[in-house]
């Protein structure tokens, strides 16, 4: 009785918005994709979620993953003719979750970029420690006409004991986006409480998967079929406070 439930639920469950900003679904240029085949099947996911837009947003960081426009346009055309292929319902974009690091200062500087629609560039701190000087680097890209969108600020630990950096970031108009995984509880407690207190302070602009597989899929899938999910959007009133649709109005 309890699978036919759990799995009615996961074939109904949809997200309340339908633009994903936040995953790693382009083939072969980082560690979520490996190729056009898996990306087709997390496409499909993001489909049965109801999402009809998807950034990919794939890494870009130092010594690991050292990706540029061209790399990156090269995965999405691969991809896009197999979307065309198979006549997916869906939409896809190129750009990039970059690491603020040496690579991205370089690349930053050269004007070497790919940013999303709207000139938003969705960009990741450090996991071991706040960037010296990301504040003026915020503001430059501002001056420069990008807008910032820092990807899951939940998972920086180094901002647990001082959130204020939280508020000083995102009142220097820095958009904030929460992964649901960690929503999920896939991070651990604290990055679960701390998307959670980010929702409650009014410091979550937007939600994204983050999926770099099939594995994120399905617990992604499972949770929005969770009354865990259900009463964190009625609680904290998400379809009309987050703005993934309204932000890029594609
Ligand atoms: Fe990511």
């Amino acid at each position: 009785m309890f699978n036919i439930f759990k799995k009615k639920s996961r074939e109904e469950a949809k997200l309340f918005y339908h633009t994903d900003v936040h995953s790693h679904i382009l083939p072969g240029v980082d560690h979520g994709s490996e190729d056009v085949g898996e990306s087709l099947e997390m496409l499909r996911a993001e489909i049965a979620m109801g999402i009809t837009h998807v950034m990919c947003t794939s890494h870009v960081t130092a010594e690991t993953f050292e990706n540029t426009p061209e790399s990156l346009t090269a995965a999405y055309e691969l991809l896009q003719k197999a979307v065309d292929e198979e006549g997916l319902p869906i939409k896809i974009y190129a750009s990039a979750e970059y690491r603020i690091d040496e690579y991205w200062t370089k690349e930053y500087e050269a004007g070497h970029i790919l940013p999303m629609p709207g000139k938003r560039i969705l960009l990741e701190n450090s996991f071991a420690q706040e960037l010296i000087g990301i504040d003026n680097m915020m503001f430059d890209l501002q001056v420069k006409g990008y807008r910032p969108i820092l990807a899951h600020p939940e998972r920086y630990r180094y901002y647990y004991g001082r959130k204020e950096r939280y508020k000083a970031l995102h009142s220097a108009s820095v958009k904030f986006q929460v992964n649901i995984l960690s929503l999920a509880g896939y991070f651990g407690s604290g990055a679960r409480e701390t998307a959670v207190w980010l929702i409650q302070n009014n410091l979550c602009d937007m939600l994204g998967s983050d999926m770099h597989n099939m594995e994120h899929a399905q617990i992604i899938m499972d949770y929005i079929g969770s009354k865990d999910w259900r009463k964190l959007c009625e609680k904290y009133d998400l379809p009309h406070r987050i703005v993934n649709d309204r932000e890029f109005e594609l």
